[in-house]
C-alpha cells in the first residue's frame, strides 16, 4: 500500500497543485483576490462589469461573445441587451470601436488587450490594481494609483468607490509607503460592496486569459474524487489478500 501511495502522490500533487502565476513587478504589496472559477454568478458579474466599463478602452480580443456565454451560461437574450456594446453579432471578438490612435491622442497610451492580463500580472495585482485608484491633482487624468504610479488609466469605476485621496509615509532612507486612503465622498458601494465587486471583475479576467481552466476545473475534480475511490479501494483490497495471512 504505501508504495501505492508513494506512486500515487505526485500524481495528485500535479492535480491538486494551482497553476503558478508569473508575478508583475516585484515588492509592491498584493491583497488576494480569493478568486473561484467555480463560482459561475460571480464570473456572470464581473462579465457584466468588463463589458460594461472595460471595453470601451480595452479589448479581449482572443474572446468571442457567444463563448464567453456558454462557459458561463449566460442565455443570449441577457448577452444581445445587456453586455453587445461594441459588437451585433454574437459570434464576434471583443473587439473596442475606438482606433488605437483615438484612444493614443486621449489618454497618451494605447489601452493594452487586456486577454492576458491575469496571466501576465497575476489576479492578486488586477485585484489590487482595481484598489488602488485615488485623486491626484498632479496628474493629467487627475487620478492616480498607488500600484501603477502615474497610470494613464483615469479611475472608470469612481462612482462606485467614490472619491479617495491617499496618504503617504516617508520613511528615512525617501521609500515611500502607503498609509492609508481618506474617503473625500462616498459612492453607491461602501468598501466591502466594492471589493466583491472588484474580486467578480478578477475572477472574470482570470476565466478570460484561460477559458479552457473552467473545464480542466471539472475534470480535475473528477479525477480527485476518482482518485479517493480507488485509493479506497486498494485499501480494502490489500486487507482482503492479507486477512489470511495473519
Ligand atoms: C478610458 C479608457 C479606459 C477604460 C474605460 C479602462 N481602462 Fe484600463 N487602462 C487604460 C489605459 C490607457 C491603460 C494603460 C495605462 C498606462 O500604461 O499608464 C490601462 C491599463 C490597465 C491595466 C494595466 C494593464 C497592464 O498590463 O499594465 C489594467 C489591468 C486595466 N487597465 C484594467 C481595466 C479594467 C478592469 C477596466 C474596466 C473596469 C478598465 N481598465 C477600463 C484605459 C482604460
Amino acid at each position: 500500500m504505501k508504495s501505492v501511495i508513494k506512486k500515487l502522490l505526485p500524481l495528485v500533487l500535479v492535480f491538486s497543485s494551482p497553476a503558478a502565476m508569473a508575478a508583475g513587478g516585484g515588492g509592491e504589496h498584493l491583497d488576494s483576490a480569493y478568486i473561484n472559477l467555480a463560482d459561475k454568478a460571480s464570473l456572470r458579474r464581473g462579465a457584466h462589469t468588463f463589458v460594461n466599463y472595460c471595453l470601451s478602452c480595452h479589448e479581449a480580443s482572443f474572446m468571442r461573445y457567444d463563448r464567453m456565454a456558454r462557459d458561463l451560461d449566460i442565455d443570449l437574450t441577457d448577452l444581445r441587451e445587456e453586455m453587445m456594446f461594441a459588437s451585433d453579432r454574437p459570434g464576434d471578438l471583443m473587439k473596442v470601436n475606438m482606433s488605437a490612435e483615438d484612444a493614443e491622442s486621449w489618454l497618451g497610451v494605447t489601452p493594452p488587450d487586456l486577454s492576458l492580463t491575469a496571466r501576465s500580472h497575476g489576479p492578486d495585482w488586477i485585484y489590487t490594481y482595481m484598489r488602488g485608484f485615488y485623486r491626484d491633482p498632479g496628474t493629467a487624468t487627475g487620478w492616480n494609483n498607488t500600484l501603477f504610479p502615474n497610470v494613464a488609466m483615469p479611475h472608470i469605476l469612481y462612482e462606485w468607490q467614490g472619491l479617495r485621496s491617499a496618504n503617504f509615509e516617508v520613511a528615512s532612507n525617501g521609500a515611500k509607503s502607503l498609509a492609508g486612503f481618506d474617503q473625500i465622498s462616498p459612492g453607491s458601494m461602501n468598501a466591502e460592496e466594492y471589493d466583491g465587486a472588484m474580486r467578480d471583475l478578477t475572477n472574470f479576467m482570470v476565466y478570460l486569459a484561460e477559458p479552457a481552466k473552467l473545464v480542466r476545473y471539472k475534470i480535475g475534480i473528477w479525477v480527485m474524487v476518482f482518485m479517493l475511490v480507488f485509493i479506497g479501494l486498494a485499501y480494502a483490497l490489500k486487507k482482503e489478500y492479507w486477512r489470511d495471512v495473519h
